[in-house]
């Protein structure tokens, strides 16, 4: 049987799917209140993770061990590190990566977590299709386009910065828990996608627009989230 698992990391990146789902059961672990029941008819674990890697990461386990979930979303915000993508935009996770994972002086990449053999954590392509289909359905106005998480612990906030992370890792946009949330799907065996809606452009002007937009782009994620929850079961098999 399906079961999701959706994560955000700030209570305004989940509030809005809390109200929306039949609650069953609030289980809390580790400091965190999962909310277990169903989302647009399917049944699903919504939990505000708190932010950054560390928090993600114990989110993703709890969610395979205690709830066994079978797929895995992840709603937020980000910073663009894409001329393409603006302020509002959503951008969907064809992968994601560490942008603060530096083990070069080994020969590993940069960004490459030592001895996985990869530095990608690829997103599960038919979670992908769906959120981008579901978007231009539900969405037509918000341009939605399929790319690269980058993720670390940094708020990223300077020209500089954003411009390394895009020549070093070819980063669509910037957030702190993506990548963990993949790393922990990848060594769970469960598909996830990432889904965020763009608050900031990852610059110096970040710092104003953060707080400007980041309610409006959190609820555009999270109204995608719902409207794919409701189409997994219709489109993914699970035993
Ligand atoms: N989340 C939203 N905007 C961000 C940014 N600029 N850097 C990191 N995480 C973010």
């Amino acid at each position: 049987m399906i079961k999701i698992g959706i994560i955000g990391a700030m209570d305004l990146e989940v509030d809005q799917l809390k109200k929306e789902m039949s609650t069953l059961s609030i289980v809390t672990k580790a400091g965190m209140d999962f909310h277990e029941g169903t989302l647009n008819g399917t049944p699903a674990v919504v939990v505000r993770c708190g932010i950054g890697k560390v928090n993600a990461a114990l989110c993703v386990q709890i969610l395979a061990d205690l709830f066994q979930v079978t797929h895995i979303i992840n709603t937020g915000v980000a910073g663009s590190l894409n001329a393409g993508l603006d302020i509002g935009d959503i951008l969907i996770s064809k992968d994601a990566l560490y942008h603060d994972m530096d083990v070069t002086v080994f020969g590993y990449r940069p960004g490459e977590v030592p001895q996985m053999g990869f530095r990608e954590f690829t997103a599960d392509p038919l979670l992908a299709r769906l959120a981008k289909t579901a978007c231009e359905r539900v969405n037509p106005d918000i341009n939605a386009v399929l790319g690269r998480v980058v993720s670390g612990d940094q708020f990223i906030s300077s020209k500089e910065v954003k411009e390394r992370l895009i020549t070093e890792f070819q980063g669509d946009c910037a957030e702190m828990e993506g990548a963990s949330i993949a790393h922990g799907a990848y060594l769970n065996q469960i598909p996830f996608v990432i889904i965020r809606a763009i608050s900031d452009k990852a610059d110096d002007s970040a710092e104003m627009d953060y707080p400007a937009f980041e309610a409006a782009a959190a609820r555009h994620s999270a109204a995608l989230v719902t409207e794919l929850a409701g189409e997994i079961p219709a489109s993914i098999s699970c035993d």
